[in-house]
């Protein structure tokens, strides 16, 4: 059955767990997810970005979403839509069966030029105004998400703030955050902490100068009450980089946030964690691995199959970190 984002944070809150937010764009993502879940027994958050809904139509997103929540009717189902930029793409959502939007106003419209207090505070208002009033949760997000080591915004992969940024705004300041949330009324808060979209996070495994939890475990202890939301949480595993470069791809190499980070987030309000590279990366290496060793394979059922349940474990592994599993 379809949940809000409030309902079902509210229950992971209740009994310690988090939930992860894994980025779709097509069937195969969404059966995938779909299926980890009902193997783990736990609820589910499924996310489209405005890339996303560009990529599979509007209107086909939303059969989609139907289709999963009937096929799978024991499994909490919430539609989020991440990282949305203005109060038309949240609206639009919305009327597309989305149970939960993202007003990501960290940045401006433009998605790449980062936005002061005020313009964030107003424009998260309304789209909470609005969206409460359709029955539908609202994340916002506070600080720009780039890397501590380069002081660089996550554009390399298209999305994210352009050019350089300073500490002050790649860490979210907890008085701040404080604020926003009295401010907003968001049902849900993305902080920045060091993380960033994509494969290439960290040049080496990330310690508390690159990655900075004690910034959650700060925002918490003034926001109990508040469910905090973790983006760029992908692991970017070792394993699938490797099978990827032996099967012909070109990853470079690199570190994603730990897991054992994440866990350490969640016993500090994490209930959201956002993961879309490390899907990206399974179904790839699969895809890779197939094609290399069967040549001549054609049907895209033949390694989108593989695809698909190479993603399934990468979801599973995710519920059970991260205490979702028995939760449905
Ligand atoms: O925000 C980042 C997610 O990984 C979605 O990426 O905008 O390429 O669909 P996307
Ligand atoms: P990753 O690129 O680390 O998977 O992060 C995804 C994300 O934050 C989507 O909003
Ligand atoms: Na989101
Ligand atoms: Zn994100």
């Amino acid at each position: 059955a379809m949940i809000t984002l409030r309902q079902l944070l509210d229950h992971a809150a209740e009994n310690g767990y988090a939930v992860p937010a894994f980025n779709i764009n097509n069937m195969e993502q969404g059966l995938a997810v779909m299926n980890a879940a009902a193997a783990t027994d736990s609820p589910v958050i499924l996310q489209a970005s405005r890339g996303a809904r560009a990529y599979a139509n509007d209107a086909v997103l939303a059969g989609l979403i139907q289709g999963l929540s009937r096929a799978f009717p024991d499994i909490p189902l919430c539609m989020h839509l991440d990282h949305g930029n203005g109060l038309a793409t949240c609206a639009t959502a919305i009327q597309n069966g989305f149970t939960s939007v993202m007003m990501d106003g960290s940045l401006q419209a433009d998605g790449k030029t980062p936005a002061d207090y005020a313009y964030n505070r107003d424009i998260t208002a309304r789209v909470v105004e609005m969206a409460h009033a359709c029955g539908v949760s609202v994340e916002g997000e506070l600080g720009v998400l780039g890397s501590l080591e380069t002081g660089m915004g996550d554009q390399e992969d298209g999305h994210g703030a352009e050019g350089r940024l300073s500490e002050d705004q790649l860490l979210t300041d907890p008085a701040e955050a404080e604020q926003f949330v009295k401010d907003t009324g968001v049902d849900a808060l993305a902080v920045a902490m060091g993380t960033s979209h994509g494969a290439y996070k960290f040049t080496r495994k990330p310690d508390g100068a690159i990655l900075a939890m004690h910034v959650i475990e700060e925002i918490h202890r003034r926001l109990p009450n508040t469910h905090l939301v973790m983006h760029g949480s992908s692991s970017v595993p070792e394993d699938l980089q490797q099978i990827i470069n032996a099967y012909g791809g070109d990853i470079r190499p690199t570190w994603g946030v730990p897991v054992e980070e994440i866990q350490r987030g969640i016993k500090s309000g994490v209930r959201k964690v956002n993961i879309d590279t490390d899907n990206r990366l399974a179904m790839t290496a699969a895809i890779r691995r197939k094609l290399s060793e069967e040549p001549a394979e054609f049907d895209p059922r033949g390694y989108l199959k593989p695809a698909m349940a190479m993603m399934s474990e990468v979801c599973k592994a995710r519920f059970e970190a991260f205490g979702t599993a028995g939760h449905a």
